[in-house]
């Protein structure tokens, strides 16, 4: 009985279909790539020789693959010479207002509100203060157009107050909280009567079936279809066809296990589930 209860518990955890944080998105690079097949060739380098794989500069890609390139490339969209460059650093970058959310696509980048320059429009990047997706410094002097549940580092939100077209700072702790239709976070939550609730993939259509975010944009979770629904992803069934393209170059194939396995290096948390897991083994073995 007791073996019975630890294999299902076990079972659980393995097939739980667990959201990805932020952190481990978008992560892989052609370094991790240990067979030819999943080294790509349109950004990457094969050398038969020492069977390794080695990314291509970033100076060889077009505008769209430029922005496409998984984050550890480093690669960023120069749009005053329509060059595709080395990322340097945060402050290095200005954008006009509107085009502010560009900073979110550098490397750990974010809007610096305190560089707002409203005679000529522009605003600078600065290093992320927290690890969010949408992170910001604060919500006061964000533009009602920018105010896009924008989350500072204490955990509170830019939120549009339609009303006094405002820029307001809200806790937010679920999808409930936001309380309007226009303020219902659509990349995470959905308004469905007079609530706005959390977001699941089974919500999506074939087209939309993709992915969807934690109201704080610190977890991201992958959806799937199957040919009638959509479905969370459950990346312990993927081939190596599928691994890297359905995971959004987060998982890579691991010829040794012959499994789809997460990119980055393994969070604290996740060794800290290792090690309940061997102590739970440990504790079968010998009792
Ligand atoms: C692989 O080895 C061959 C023979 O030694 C050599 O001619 C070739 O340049 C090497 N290729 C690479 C990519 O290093
Ligand atoms: C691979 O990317 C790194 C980091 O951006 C860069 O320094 C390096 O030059 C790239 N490799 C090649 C072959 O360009
Ligand atoms: C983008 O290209 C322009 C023109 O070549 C250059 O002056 C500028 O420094 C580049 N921007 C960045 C952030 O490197
Ligand atoms: C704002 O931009 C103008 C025009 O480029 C410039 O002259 C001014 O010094 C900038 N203001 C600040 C505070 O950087
Ligand atoms: C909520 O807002 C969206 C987008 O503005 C709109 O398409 C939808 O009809 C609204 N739903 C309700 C119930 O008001």
């Amino acid at each position: 009985m007791k073996k019975f209860i630890i294999g299902y518990i076990l079972l659980v955890i393995v097939n739980s279909a667990t959201p990805l944080s932020l952190s481990q998105f978008n992560q892989c690079t052609c370094q991790n790539a240990k067979q030819q097949d999943d080294c790509l060739i349109d950004y990457c380098i094969w050398d038969p020789n020492q069977s390794t794989c080695s990314n291509k500069s970033c100076s060889v890609f077009n505008k769209n693959d430029c922005l496409g390139v998984p984050s550890p490339f480093k690669c960023v969209w120069n749009y005053t010479s329509s060059k595709c460059e080395s990322f340097t650093k945060c402050a290095d970058y200005t954008f006009s207002i509107p085009d502010g959310e560009r900073c979110y696509a550098l490397f750990k980048c974010q809007v610096d509100v305190n560089t707002i320059n409203n005679t000529d429009q522009t605003v600078k990047c600065m290093d992320r203060t927290s690890d969010s997706a949408k992170s910001i410094g604060s919500c006061d002097k964000v533009p009602f157009n920018e105010c896009l549940w924008l989350v500072t580092s204490d955990g509170k939100q830019c939120i549009r107050n339609t009303q006094t077209q405002a820029c307001e700072t809200k806790l937010i702790t679920k999808c409930s909280d936001y309380t309007t239709n226009d303020s219902c976070n659509t990349q995470a939550c959905f308004w469905e009567a007079t609530t706005c609730k959390p977001l699941t993939c089974s919500y999506f259509n074939d087209k939309s079936c993709i992915l969807y975010f934690s109201f704080d944009f610190k977890q991201v979770t992958f959806c799937n279809w199957n040919g009638k629904s959509c479905l969370d992803l459950d990346t312990t069934t993927l081939t190596q066809q599928q691994c890297l393209s359905f995971t959004l170059y987060s998982y890579i194939w691991d010829p040794d296990t012959k499994k789809c396995e997460v990119c980055s290096e393994q969070e604290e948390s996740s060794s800290t589930g290792f090690l309940i897991y061997t102590s739970l083994l440990m504790a079968l073995v010998f009792n």
